[in-house]
């Protein structure tokens, strides 16, 4: 079954602990934490303070997504303060490969993301040692933006290669940006495994209602 992980991007901030509790309530199955430094993308967000603050509100696996440059100097922070796993994008890191193994030896899982116009194929030498690949299927920086559909070859080219190396159970596939119960079954059918959805969850009144609508429609 497909996981769904509610961005709190799209939450009330001022309520953050209670909009935890009526997704995870609500059937969610991560909490997505979107981190952006005003440089990577234009756009400023939260800290390793603000997943500290959330973690006792929570069991469910905080999924924290660096929007920023300079991720290695903050990944301990992020590992510290209680993140599960820590996404890094491709673009951001000039050494990729040192990177994930800085967050391994955190004791955290290591993601990577790739914007909607990188291919693929510069994650070929990596794949065996991550444990997700997030494909944006926005320009990453804002909630709200509509779906780029061109993700979906790249879902598809990207689960190929995961079965070709025999990878398909062990890297999750994660679709991040303009989800909804319309675009979910597009990227679920091209191989998706995890849904990034921000605004179409703390957008809605009824939290659950929507979980509940992107899930049946992938079904
Ligand atoms: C965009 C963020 C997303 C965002 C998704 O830069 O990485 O996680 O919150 O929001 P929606 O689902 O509203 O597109
Ligand atoms: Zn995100």
């Amino acid at each position: 079954m497909v996981k769904i992980a509610p961005s709190i991007l799209s939450a009330d901030f001022a309520r953050l602990g209670e909009e935890i509790k009526e997704v995870e309530q609500g059937g969610a199955d991560w909490i997505h934490v979107d981190v952006m430094d005003g440089h990577f993308v234009p756009n400023l967000t939260i800290g390793p303070l603000v997943v500290k603050a959330i973690r006792p509100h929570t069991n469910l696996t905080l999924d924290v997504h660096l929007m920023i440059e300079n991720a290695d100097f903050y990944i301990p922070e992020f590992a510290k303060s209680g993140a599960d796993m820590i996404t890094v994008h491709q673009e951001a890191c000039v050494h990729l490969h040192r990177t994930i193994y800085h967050i391994k030896n955190q004791g955290v899982k290591a993601a990577v993301s790739l914007n909607p116009a990188t291919p693929v194929s510069t994650l070929e030498h990596i794949l065996e040692d991550i444990d997700m690949v997030l494909l944006m299927s926005v320009n990453p920086g804002f909630g709200g933006q509509k779906f780029i559909p061109e993700v979906v070859r790249k879902i598809k080219q990207l689960r190929e290669l995961l079965v070709e190396r025999g990878l398909e159970d062990k890297v999750e596939i994660q679709i991040d940006g303009g989800i909804n119960a319309e675009t979910a079954p597009l990227v679920v059918e091209a191989g998706a495994t995890c849904l990034v959805a921000g605004n179409a969850i703390f957008g809605q009144q009824d939290r659950a209602r929507a979980i509940r609508e992107i899930r049946q429609a992938c079904e």
